[in-house]
């Protein structure tokens, strides 16, 4: 069986060679054609409070103590009763919206003053300041929307309002409730005025008592104009990457630091309020709005493939402690509920390619979307500890999907360092099974991934692929960038055996980042990206299906000197990278007589600096690529400005 599959990727792996004979050019050896993705994960605040449009923090008050300790099912909410008016609050969960979002807040609203000429409203309710305030730009409108139950049956009048720091009102809408049932209510609110710290305020105008839950405020304006969307200024930036896929939802995000927190996928889908939030392993409260359909969604929309990442049925072996000091250690899913699991993990693929007629694809098709996801490759496992009780929950699962979905790579995982008893562990395992492909992840200094360039040089061709799922040297520097892009070369160059790879983390929100090296910044308005992210970019933008060797002549010996060369068989173009991790300007000879007389004209983008350069929010354009037309000879000098990253992309006349 494996010999035949063996047969079939040989031939698949013909493909692009026959495409680029088609294109008047011969040779090469096929890579990749996912090469280049994006990492995402709910790290850093860059879901709920990030990419996640959502302006309202602790919608559906579930905040918690375990969470952080101060926090508790009203922070971020301000109790309010203006205009002297008066009244109870309380947090409930006798009779919740959902079991999986269990409190909400009673309001006894006992008495609505009279004095809206002197405090510009009255009523009795809660304020919301959003993630550190709501930006809100005049003329544009917003989403609101509340889980209303009137207690004390009768209707109960309500005003919302977007507010000022200093209580102007800047957007408001009123309706009156009119069920003693949970019933959603929905306002537009349009911005009078631009405000970065607005507040959002929901009152009980008239007296009565009222339960409500998820109170929500969208921007109209989403990514792809999405509900339930994404923040589409910085959807876009990933957009504009044009990665071949995108992993979610994590990193150690997806085990857990526990088996409470685990990341289970189906409690991620469906209506927002009937989703389970739950204490991140980073610290903060994830409300799961942004959840599996949503994740399958963006991927679609951008022209990514999904690459969801699920537990291996066993939470992080750090769980209860720090990176520094270990935890209590890797709990593992009882055994008697490993059948569930398994079939957790089947459903996944029902779900994201099932026909509407199937238990799971009605789910998906019932959320808005009846054509399947094309759901190609799943990750089981994420950097854990390579346990006799991991080796054995993971052999479950991958039999049972090998089994079921012999059409879908399973990509098994080894260990969080570049090498280390997990990962020869984790290597032994995925040989001993067969796997389609393993998750290497490294994160480490400018000079290690200059010096092991040639790592995957050896790697058994006839053994696992490897997706390097999370590297970055550590730090947001020029020279960090440029290190990486040298070693990006490298993968290009083994883009037979090294199939994907994802820069990591993706996103971190200013004040809120917990991860030393991050590829973009963000805060509620702006985006800062890095050096690292235009490599990744111009990278990603630039990808091949057909690696190129003899075109060029260097220093072989110097390893701060880096190039590849690839073809994008779609189109012909013929596109060269060379890098220089050095701070003087450096030498290469390219050598083009192999692509015959089909080549045009071209263009070339350079990254480069100073080694110490890097981008701010006060300065978030210092380092940026340049692009400009170049004049092409077959045999040609070209000299790489220090620290630097060139891309020549060269049209093909066919
Ligand atoms: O990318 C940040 C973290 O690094 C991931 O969550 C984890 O998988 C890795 O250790």
């Amino acid at each position: 069986m494996r010999k035949l599959k063996s047969i079939l990727i040989l031939m698949l792996g013909l493909i692009p060679t026959l495409n680029a004979w088609s294109q008047g050019i011969s040779g090469g050896k096929k890579i990749s054609s996912d090469l280049f993705g994006l990492f995402f994960e709910d790290i850093n605040y860059s879901a709920d409070g990030g990419l996640y449009a959502e302006l309202i923090q602790n919608r559906s008050f579930e905040y918690n103590p375990t969470e952080q300790r101060d926090w508790h099912p009203l922070s971020f909410w301000e109790y309010i009763s203006p205009g002297f008016s008066y009244g109870q609050i309380s947090v409930e969960s006798a009779s919740p919206v959902h079991a999986n979002n269990p409190h909400y807040i009673v309001i006894n609203a006992e008495h609505i003053g009279h004095e809206r000429e002197y405090y510009g409203e009255t009523g009795v309710g809660l304020k919301n300041s959003g993630f550190d305030g709501i930006v809100i730009r005049q003329g544009e409108s917003y989403k609101f929307s509340i889980f209303a139950q009137q207690l004390s049956g009768n209707p109960v009048n309500m005003s919302v309002s977007l507010q000022s720091r200093d209580g102007n009102i800047l957007g408001e809408a009123s309706f009156t409730t009119s069920s003693n049932a949970w019933q959603k209510y929905e306002a537009t609110l349009t911005a009078t005025e631009s405000s970065d710290s607005a507040k959002l305020v929901v009152l009980l105008t008239s007296t009565g008592k009222l339960a409500f839950d998820m109170v929500s405020l969208f921007p109209e304006k989403t990514f792809m104009n999405r509900a339930n969307g994404l923040r589409p200024d910085l959807a876009q930036w990933l957009a504009d990457m044009h990665p071949a896929f995108v992993r979610f939802p994590g990193g150690c995000l997806v085990h857990g630091d526990g088996l409470g927190n685990m990341y289970r996928w189906k409690n991620t889908i469906g209506p927002p309020e009937q989703r389970k939030g739950q204490r991140n392993i980073w610290g903060y409260h994830q409300t799961a709005g942004l959840g599996y359909f949503e994740y399958f969604q963006f991927c679609e929309d951008i022209g990514a493939k999904p690459l969801p990442v699920l537990p291996a049925a066993v939470s992080c072996q750090n769980s209860g402690g720090t990176w520094r000091i270990g935890g209590t250690g890797q709990k593992l899913l009882p055994m008697e509920e490993m059948e569930d699991y398994v079939r957790e993990v089947l459903d996944l693929i029902e779900w994201a390619n099932g026909p509407v007629s199937s238990v799971w694809g009605a789910k998906r098709a019932a959320a808005g979307h009846p054509e399947p996801f094309n759901l190609e490759y799943i990750g089981i496992g994420n950097e854990d500890k390579i346990s006799p009780g991991f080796e054995e929950r993971f052999n479950l699962i991958y039999q049972a999907v090998k089994e079921k979905h012999p059409e879908i790579t399973v990509i098994g995982t080894v260990g969080p360092f570049h090498s280390g008893e997990d990962f020869d562990k984790g290597w032994d395992i995925a040989r001993k099974l067969e796997l389609p492909m393993v998750d290497e992840h490294y994160y480490t200094d400018p000079g290690w991934l200059l010096g092991n360039q040639s790592r995957y040089d050896g790697y058994d061709r006839q053994g696992p692929r490897v997706y390097l799922g999370e590297y970055a040297s550590w730090g947001n520097t020029l020279l960090n960038a440029i290190a990486e892009a040298a070693y990006l070369t490298s993968l290009e160059r083994n883009g037979d055996i090294v199939w994907m790879a994802s820069y990591a983390p993706l996103l971190a929100k200013k004040g809120f980042t917990q991860w030393k090296t991050d590829m973009i910044f963000f805060d509620n308005k702006s985006v800062c990206p890095t050096p690292n992210y235009y490599v990744q970019k111009l990278f990603m933008t630039n990808r091949g299906d057909v690696y190129f060797d003899k075109v060029f002549t260097k220093d072989e010996t110097d390893t701060s000197l880096a190039a590849s060369c690839v073809m994008d068989s779609r189109t012909g173009d013929i596109i060269l990278k060379m890098v220089n991790a050095g701070t003087e300007p450096k030498m290469m000879q390219v050598d083009l007589t192999q692509f015959g007389a089909k080549l045009s004209g071209g263009e070339k983008t350079i990254l480069a600096g100073a080694p110490e350069d890097s981008n701010s929010f006060e300065d978030p354009q210092h380092v940026i690529p340049v692009t400009t037309g170049i004049r092409l000879d077959k045999k040609m000098n070209y000299s790489a400005p220090g620290m630097s990253l060139t891309v020549i992309r060269i049209q093909n006349k066919h």
